[in-house]
């Protein structure tokens, strides 16, 4: 039986387009997916979006629309992003479905039949824009609100109540005795943090007279349920029939990580006897040329035309290889005022254009005309192949090291340190020099050079395929091999490209004219 692999992002919010941030998410938790299933791990990916909430009710009125016509337009523009980026989820939940709906009034039925759900009245503080209650704790030392919280609206109404209060002591253990539930580690130290303090229970309702936009209480109708606890139960209602439940991965932002995901959701699910997810993979945030990507300022939506110029796998690639997982990162397109400053352009003619396209063409040529096509057989084995040889065991090593962790992009710079000593190879061996040769020994050191440099490619084009799975295509089918749909028994060196046939010419990554500008905010 091969185990099962589910994993999730956070679902977005219906009421603006899709940014950078919305792709980063889903293109991270898209090449785990893919790396699974390449892995023989039965895999189910899914993503969806949050429809409910104030947020989304006030963005309707001031279209003059009914909410269920603006997020059904906002979820076509959510799903042609997933399209543009080539994202392979399983399975896209919006929580207007009706299979959504049922499993939130279940749940919280049962808290209210178990005493866990009280009525009561308190003066909260809101924050729309993070859909979330605030105490005083969130204040700034100087009394104000933090920025990201936007306009703080106070309010007092009855409403019901989730004993969160209740879980705090269980959960904290859960956490210290669960060391890789919060991934990356240090993130884990600020919801331990966060759990010095004494917790509020959760207020799981708001008055109908205030937001219709919402999931009835099937015990209270003239209420309806909180957007946190109705979005984040869509996790579990969209495997509800399916026996995935717990998800191995959600995958999601660090600023939905405490209280949403690190406390709400664990302490739910516990209330409801029901298992806890087994990680939060906590990812850090964007910035476009260091300036804080929004949807007002535009930028962080711009950013996405690059997929129209250079292609979603390079966009792919790019935020992989930027963003070390947990920690922040700026998107640039170019700089041509700093020429040694590493950029999305400088990115896409070294790393992708010069070392990897240019390898691929070389020995395209080169089978070409020295062998009619058909990539010969390795006759010599001297120290250089032997050095190229390990030097890719090393580098697959650090590759699943870093992968098993999710730090793509350390896994990624592991594979081009073995790239770019496949070009310092055949560069040592000269291929075109030896072609000229009419020494037996020098024929032999040429066909064991082409035999490596296509080895190695399959092999980087085999482990690449989750990151850029079109471009990795596109080179095993030019160097004469099938693409590649599992790891297993398909990374390890082998003679698998002798008598391959390969394509005349094969361009990975065009040369793109004039480098776009980045967009500015
Ligand atoms: N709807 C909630 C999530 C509910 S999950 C049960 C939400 N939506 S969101 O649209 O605001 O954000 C969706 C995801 O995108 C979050 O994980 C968030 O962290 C991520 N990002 C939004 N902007 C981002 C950047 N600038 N950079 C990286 N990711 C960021 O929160």
């Amino acid at each position: 039986m091969p185990s099962s692999f589910y994993i999730t992002t956070a679902i977005d919010y219906a009421n603006g387009s899709p940014h950078l941030g919305h792709a980063y998410e889903k293109v991270l938790a898209d090449v785990i997916a893919r790396h699974a299933r390449m892995s023989g791990r039965k895999t189910h990916f899914l993503t969806g979006l949050d429809e409910h909430g104030q947020k989304v009710q006030q963005a309707a009125q001031k279209r003059a629309i009914e909410p269920q016509v603006l997020v059904d337009e906002i979820a076509a523009v959510f799903q042609a992003m997933l399209g543009d980026l080539n994202i392979s989820n399983d399975d896209y939940i919006r929580t207007t479905e009706s299979r959504h709906k049922v499993v939130v009034q279940d749940f919280l039925q049962r808290l209210f039949d178990q005493g866990l759900i009280y009525k009561g009245q308190k003066t909260d503080w809101y924050s729309t824009r993070q859909e979330q209650f605030l105490t005083d704790k969130d204040r700034d030392p100087d009394g104000s609100w933090p920025e990201i919280y936007g306009e703080v609206t106070q309010t007092t109404e009855e409403n019901y109540y989730f004993k969160l209060s209740q879980f705090q002591s269980w959960l904290v253990e859960y956490i210290k005795s669960h060391p890789d539930f919060i991934t990356p580690r240090f993130r884990q130290n600020q919801v331990l943090e966060f759990l010095k303090e004494p917790m509020n229970d959760l207020c799981i309702s708001r008055p109908k007279a205030r937001l219709t936009w919402g999931i009835e209480l099937p015990f209270d109708t003239s209420y309806v349920t909180y957007v946190w606890f109705d979005a984040l139960t869509n996790y579990y209602s969209a495997v509800v029939d399916k026996g995935l439940w717990p998800a191995d991965v959600h995958v999601i932002g660090k600023d939905i990580l405490s209280p949403p995901h690190a406390v709400y959701w664990p302490c739910m699910l516990k209330a409801l006897g029901i298992e806890p997810p087994r990680q939060l993979l906590v990812h850090g945030w964007w910035t476009v040329n260091n300036q804080k990507a929004s949807k007002s300022s535009g930028n962080a939506t711009d950013s996405l035309s690059v997929v129209k110029t250079y292609g979603a796998d390079a966009f792919r690639f790019y935020l992989c290889r930027e963003m070390v997982v947990g920690e922040d990162a700026d998107f640039v397109v170019s700089d041509e005022k700093n020429p040694g400053r590493i950029t999305f352009s400088s990115r896409y003619r070294q790393d992708l254009g010069n070392n990897l396209g240019n390898l691929v063409n070389r020995l395209l040529n080169m089978v070409g005309r020295n062998y009619g096509g058909s990539i010969p057989a390795a006759a010599a084995d001297e120290d250089l192949e032997k050095n190229l040889r390990q030097l890719w065991c090393d580098s697959i090593k650090k590759y699943d090291e870093s992968f098993a962790e999710y730090q793509v992009s350390h896994a990624l710079e592991a594979l081009w340190v073995f790239i770019s000593a496949m070009n310092a190879y055949i560069e040592a061996r000269a291929p075109w020099k030896l072609a000229k040769s009419a020494d037996a020994a020098d024929r032999a050191r040429l066909d064991a050079c082409l035999a490596h440099v296509a080895e190695g490619l399959r092999l980087v084009g085999t482990i690449l395929t989750p990151v850029m799975p079109a471009t990795c295509d596109k080179l095993l089918v030019n160097i004469g091999r099938p693409v590649a749909t599992h790891f297993e028994g398909q990374l390890t060196w082998s003679a698998a490209c002798t008598g391959s046939k390969v394509a005349e010419k094969c361009i990975l990554f065009p040369p793109i004219e004039a480098p776009l500008e980045t967009p500015s905010a």
